[in-house]
């Protein structure tokens, strides 16, 4: 069977089965506390996406009737006929969700229950990544997907005379998807049924002023000179503490700074005046460490800390620990 075959058996399938998945006066069932909180995340007359929508029942309904702008999208003709006459508040559209596009940012929340299980496998990802374009930002997708993965058909499913067809992955697969596509995983948990169950997820497109400063905060390293440069130091004596930092992370730099001060007063002196990568290479060079400080400097950092001399104090040897190299440690 081709991704095409497949995909039409499944809208033939829930053409032919819709009345059997859910009739039209059902209640909203063990959804009823995933709605609740779905609303709860809403802004004021937030709209919502539900992908894979089937009848409408109960996720369009219930939004629909708390006043949410809503708009469903269902392969299956049957499902979106049900959908308009049950709920017409709502916008439904019969489409193939793995092709149907959006503007980015257009939705502050977006529902896919029990929906891209039926979609084939390689196409998922690129929905999801998609999805998460057309959430606004600090927008929510709710979805239920695989709990292990599996693809197969099933003929009489739900005693009806429909084959179905099913395609999904495995917990694990779906959370790295997801965050692949750029959302924060919130909430990840097992929907019980039978003897196996699927998966419940909470993700959320981050916030702007987060999604900006990580990418400002990648700019900037992207940025920096890309030296290596580390240094250890012990207080002669054996009481002193270890300052191991790596160019070009400043919090670690700042630490470097706050150890001078205290164990080394001549050496922060240098570092403070000039912080450039060439500076604080220059002074670690002469830097007092200990034999426990100079093996994690060299195992972080793929050389090895070498001594050049023994005249750090009681317990203290001075390691040759500074390299300049592709990346930092
Ligand atoms: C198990 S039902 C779930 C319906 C609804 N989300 C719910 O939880 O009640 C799956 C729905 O996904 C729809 N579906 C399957 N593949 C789809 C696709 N590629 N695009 C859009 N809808 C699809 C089916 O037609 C069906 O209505």
């Amino acid at each position: 069977m081709t991704e095409g075959d497949e995909t039409d058996l499944v809208r033939r399938g829930y053409n032919a089965l819709s009345y059997h998945y859910r009739s039209d006066d059902a209640g909203d069932g063990r959804y009823a506390p995933w709605l609740a909180e779905l609303k709860e995340r809403l802004p004021r007359a937030g709209s919502v996406l539900d992908l894979g929508c089937g009848c409408g029942i109960p996720v369009a309904r219930s939004l629909a009737d708390s006043g949410y702008p809503v708009t469903g999208v269902d392969i299956s003709e049957v499902q979106i006929e049900r959908a308009r006459r049950l709920v017409p508040a709502g916008t439904f559209l019969v489409a193939d969700a793995t092709q149907i596009r959006f503007p980015r940012g257009s939705f502050d929340a977006i529902v896919c229950l029990y929906a891209l299980i039926h979609m084939p496998l390689a196409a998922q990802p690129q929905l999801l990544r998609h999805a998460a374009g057309w959430l606004r930002p600090a927008g929510w997708l709710l979805m239920v997907a695989g709990h292990h993965a599996w693809t197969g058909t099933q003929d009489n499913w739900l005693n009806g005379s429909a084959p179905m067809w099913w395609s999904h992955a495995d917990a694990a697969t779906y959370r790295s998807w997801l965050e692949q596509a750029g959302l924060e995983v919130t909430r990840q948990a097992l929907v019980p049924e039978g003897d196996g169950g699927h998966s419940l997820f909470w993700a959320r497109r981050p916030p702007l002023a987060s999604a900006q400063s990580n990418r400002q905060q990648a700019q900037r390293e992207a940025r920096r000179p890309r030296t290596t440069c580390c240094l250890t130091e012990t207080v002669p004596g054996g009481t002193g503490q270890l300052a191991h930092h790596a160019w070009p992370n400043r919090a670690k730099n700042a630490r470097l700074d706050h150890h001078h001060s205290h164990a080394a007063p001549a050496l922060a002196r240098r570092c403070t005046k000039d912080f450039s990568p060439a500076a604080v290479c220059a002074t670690s060079n002469r830097m007092t460490t200990s034999p426990t400080a100079s093996t994690q400097l060299g195992r972080s950092h793929g050389h090895a800390a070498r001594p050049i001399t023994g005249a750090g104090g009681p317990g203290s040897r001075v390691f040759r620990g500074c390299g300049r190299g592709p990346g930092a440690g």
